[in-house]
């Protein structure tokens, strides 16, 4: 039996970072993981791969279709896919190699197989070789999430697959059938959209981004629409079978859609399959997700859980706020994450990005609120780039200023949602947005504009 002082099962983004964290502060820390490569499903299968799709789709798109419009005729634009799928999982090693290396500085013992928990600070490592018994004071559970299925959807993990399969088709799907206009659905339905492919999205409720402002989401629809996206909203699926090498997905109360493969995109379900959590007596939710405390602990002494396999946004980030907070809470007692300051981005085109409370929640909790609003088509930088599409909505307190939520789309929403993050956390007012000096030009201006706005007093409106 080898004894660590921590036993992190699960190196993805809270898990690393977490084991990192430890090893930082003089903990022996050993992290269990089954996958050969580190980084979790944001590494390997998720954030960094989809990005680079992302970034690379919309190189094809502009240079084919924008560029012209700003004086760069791009005479023949072709697609390798090939190449562009290499490039991806060049960018995914050389990340996930970069964990190992972090690992080896901060001297973390990696095991590379299934952990199985089998007792108080017991943990055992499965391999193809056997079995490793670990023993640790504190055990922390990083293991994430799956992708959810829906009854009735014959996922082969082919032609009817998750957010995995879709990062790879060996070639431009004729049509796309995708299901939930949610994160995954919006940023994978755009790839291969702008790839190519005729993109269905099937959404069963009557709007996208449920979760995100309403406003926004209403705004992103229209964009999305414009580039081509075809969305059925209210489409409850019932079905979805391969047939040869077609797809068939059936809705309730509509045609069937036929198709070449169809992406399951209908949220994330939290991970402890196998884990051998019952042994110890850890309770989960009635989602399945393990039960926590504000420090991380789970009903079972000496075990903690952080990340997707616990309540909350399913976000790299978040995971990895918890990691730290929850060994800093192990070795000081204490560990800090301030939920409210915790931006969620979709990496579209435009990008969405937003921060603490929609309209609605304030609405529904009866919040009394002002509201700033700039459009990017009143940002200098936005016009030179050719990005005008979008807003800036900055929510205050009626009688405190202080922001409440801020929700942007449009170009580089995703870092312009840090300068809002970094408000919230400091419990700044809209004045102070709108005080600080903002570089001009940028697109960062748009929030100054947005925070003065709150106090009708925009400049470029
Ligand atoms: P999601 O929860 O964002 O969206 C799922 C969508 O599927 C919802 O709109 C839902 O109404 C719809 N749906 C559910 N059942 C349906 C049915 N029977 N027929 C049609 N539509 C149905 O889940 P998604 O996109 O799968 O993402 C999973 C998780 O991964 C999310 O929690 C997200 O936070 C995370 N993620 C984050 C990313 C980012 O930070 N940029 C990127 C990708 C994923």
């Amino acid at each position: 039996m080898t004894e660590h002082d921590l036993i992190v099962i699960g190196a993805g983004p809270g898990g690393y970072v977490a084991a990192i964290r430890a090893a930082q502060m003089g903990l022996n820390v050993a992290c269990i993981e089954k996958e050969s490569r580190l980084g979790g499903t944001c590494l390997r299968v998720g954030c960094i791969p989809s990005k680079a799709l992302l970034d690379a789709s919309e190189g094809f798109h502009r240079a084919k279709q924008v560029m012209a419009e700003h004086g760069v005729d791009v005479k023949s634009v072709k697609l390798d896919l090939k190449k562009m799928l290499a490039r991806k999982e060049k960018t995914v090693a050389d990340l996930t190699d970069g964990v190992a290396g972090l690992f080896k500085k901060n001297s973390i013992t990696r095991y590379v197989g299934h952990a199985t928990i089998t007792g108080p600070g017991r943990v055992d490592v499965i391999d193809d070789k056997g079995k490793t018994e670990l023993k640790a004071d504190n055990v922390l559970i990083a293991t994430g999430s799956n992708s959810a299925n829906l009854p009735g959807v014959e996922v082969d993990h082919d032609r009817i697959g998750t957010s995995t399969e879709a990062l790879d088709f060996p070639e431009v799907p004729k049509e796309l059938v995708v299901i939930g206009a949610g994160y995954i659905g919006l940023e994978l339905g755009s790839v291969w959209n702008r790839l190519g492919s005729k993109v269905i999205i099937l959404e069963y409720l009557g709007r996208i981004l449920p979760g995100m402002d309403n406003e926004l989401a209403k705004e992103a629809l229209k964009i999305f629409k414009k580039q081509g996206l075809e969305f059925r909203l209210g489409s409850k699926v019932t079905a979805a079978r391969v047939k040869g090498k077609r797809c068939i997905v059936e809705c309730e109360g509509k045609e069937p859609i036929e198709c070449d493969r169809v992406l399951v995109a209908v949220g994330r379900t939290p991970n402890t399959d196998n884990l051998g959590i019952e042994s110890v007596g850890i309770e989960t939710d009635e989602r399945g997700r393990i039960k926590v405390d504000q420090s991380f602990r789970t009903s079972a002494a000496g075990f903690f859980a952080i990340g997707d396999v616990i309540a909350g946004p399913m976000l790299a980030h978040k995971a990895e706020e918890e990691g730290i907070a929850c060994v800093e809470g192990i070795v000081n007692g204490y560990g800090h994450v301030n939920y409210d300051a915790i931006p969620g981005v979709v990496y579209t085109d435009p990008e969405i990005a937003s921060v603490g409370f929609t309209e609605e929640q304030l609405k529904d909790s009866g919040v009394p609120f002002k509201k700033g609003v700039f459009q990017f088509r009143g940002n200098g930088r936005a016009r030179a780039i050719g990005h005008i599409d979008g807003r800036v909505k900055i929510l205050a307190h009626a009688e405190t200023d202080r922001v409440l939520g801020v929700h942007i789309i449009g170009p580089s929403a995703g870092d312009l949602i840090a300068e809002a993050a970094v408000s919230i956390e400091f419990g700044a007012t809209a004045e102070d947005i709108a005080r600080a000096s903002h570089a001009h030009p940028t697109l960062a201006e748009a929030l100054k504009e947005a925070a003065l706005a709150v106090d009708q007093r925009a400049i470029h409106a």
